[in-house]
């Protein structure tokens, strides 16, 4: 199979991380790989953030109800959207699959340097948005969109097959 393929199907939601510190590089190469994804007119509305402090993460794990091994983890992205810097009006809600085909290519970067990641939920939960933006001191106007704690793997996990024909139609719904 090709390779860019291989790592996509293999890609899985990894918790558990061993004590390595990622690397500088390391971190930057997978912000270089959520930057690389497409956006809206190439209007790139959003910033990421990078923690590695023990401190932080542990807040950030105490906030999101779902993120508790944010805490275990050596580091975590923060990807937040930047409504001001895309469109504006009824198309603005387009920041969203802009940071979501950010978060994506970060998770398949990840794979493929053999680190692992976790997606976990943000934004629209307005009181975790709160707390992440309390304790990371974002601005107003900027949105955490979600926590994607990293780390290199303590376990592996078995890819989830999701293949489902039913999902798919061709030509006309329903065919
Ligand atoms: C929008 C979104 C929100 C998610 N939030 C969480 C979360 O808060 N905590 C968590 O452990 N996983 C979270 N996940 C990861 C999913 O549980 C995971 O992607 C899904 O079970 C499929 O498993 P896979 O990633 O191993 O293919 C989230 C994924 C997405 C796309």
């Amino acid at each position: 199979m090709n390779p860019l393929l291989q790592t996509l199907h293999s890609r899985t939601s990894v918790r558990k991380y061993t004590d390595r510190p990622l690397s500088n590089e390391e971190l930057e190469t997978l912000i270089k790989a959520g930057m690389a994804a497409p956006t809206a007119g190439n209007k790139q509305p959003w910033a990421f953030l990078v923690i590695t402090e023990k401190e932080t993460l542990k807040a950030l794990a105490d906030c999101l109800p779902y993120a508790g091994f944010t805490k275990d983890a050596p580091a975590a992205i923060v990807v937040c959207g930047d409504p001001k810097k895309g469109f504006q009006g009824e198309e603005e809600p387009l920041w969203i699959q802009d940071c979501s085909a950010a978060t994506e290519n970060i998770l398949i970067a990840c794979e493929a340097m053999g680190l692992g990641a976790t997606w976990t939920a943000v934004h629209p939960l307005a009181e975790r948005e709160e707390s992440v933006r309390k304790i990371l001191g974002i601005p107003g106007g900027v949105i955490p969109f979600n926590v994607i704690p990293v780390g290199e793997p303590a376990h592996r996990p078995k890819p989830k097959e999701k293949w489902n024909p039913d999902n798919l139609h061709w030509e006309r719904w329903g065919s």
